[in-house]
């Protein structure tokens, strides 16, 4: 696909950050031995991502706002544009060594998605879409949802905030609901590769509660333009006002969300 000029620079940012976190990450293999760990290492690592993605996208494009989970919020220029930016993605994961984190970049347009990108350094996996123009991932492969329309062939991915408390009890009765009805739950700690999976037919669906912006902007433009359906996890919700994100094919979002709802 021929991306726009932002895409194009959001492609670009995504890969020079995934160069400095690989090689953090190794570094991070090594201190898993040591008995302090690499937490401090890893919170360095996270700022350190956000801005080189931030001294490219705002370099390039000034006059843009930003949202980003290191930095928080700037307003542009432009009130019209803003990047939302998660710089790493499965922070937990990649703190063990576990090669399912990525970077997540959204540009937003007069309130809407318009572009975005998941990248999967350990994988390397550019998934990226355009309001419009189809999702993608790498250079050349068109991604859809899967056709899958049976709950009990299903997979669906799910998340459980660090330290959320709130909605703890609420996301274990959807867990005791949907387990002996699907063929399974998987909880992998990145919420971005969540959707950019289910946008690649790998998941039926993805749900989540107590999420931030960052964390599912660039995600839920994936899914909608690989021809899935999202929304907040009431019916009608905004998920990017109300933090809470339900994805999933077409056939089978209904049966889901009706699973969930009650
Ligand atoms: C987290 C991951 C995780 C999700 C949490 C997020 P972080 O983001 O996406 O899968 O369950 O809600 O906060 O902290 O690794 O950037
Ligand atoms: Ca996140
Ligand atoms: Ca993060």
């Amino acid at each position: 696909m021929q991306g726009s000029a932002n895409l194009n620079l959001m492609i670009k940012a995504a890969r020079k950050a995934a160069r400095a976190l690989v090689k953090d990450f190794r570094e991070v293999e090594n201190l898993q031995v040591s008995a302090k760990g690499p937490g401090d290492f890893v919170s360095k690592a996270d700022r350190e991502a956000e801005r080189i993605i931030k001294e490219e996208l705002l370099g390039a494009r000034p006059t843009y706002g930003w949202l980003g989970e290191e930095t928080g919020t700037a307003e542009g220029q432009d009130p019209t544009r803003r990047w939302i930016v998660d710089p790493l993605d499965g922070t937990t994961n990649f703190l063990h060594g576990i090669p399912h984190w990525a970077i997540s970049i959204a540009l937003e347009h007069k309130g809407e998605i318009v572009s975005a990108v998941v990248y999967d350094p350990a994988k390397d996996e550019m998934f990226f879409a355009e309001k419009g123009a189809g999702c993608w991932l790498n250079d050349n492969r068109r991604l859809r949802v899967s056709g899958r329309r049976a709950l009990h062939e299903s997979i669906f991915a799910t998340g459980v905030p660090f330290g959320a408390k709130r909605t703890l009890p609420a996301t274990l009765k959807d867990f005791s609901q949907l387990l002996p009805a699907t063929a399974g739950v998987r909880r992998m700690g990145a919420a971005a590769l969540d959707l950019a999976w289910v946008a690649a037919g790998r998941y039926e669906g993805y749900w989540e509660r107590e999420l931030n912006a960052w964390d599912i902007a660039a995600g839920i433009l994936l899914v909608k333009e690989a021809g899935g359906l999202v929304e907040g996890l009431r019916e009608g919700q905004d998920p990017l006002e109300s933090g809470s994100v339900l994805a999933a094919n077409e056939q089978i979002f209904a049966s889901f969300a009706k699973t969930l709802r009650g």
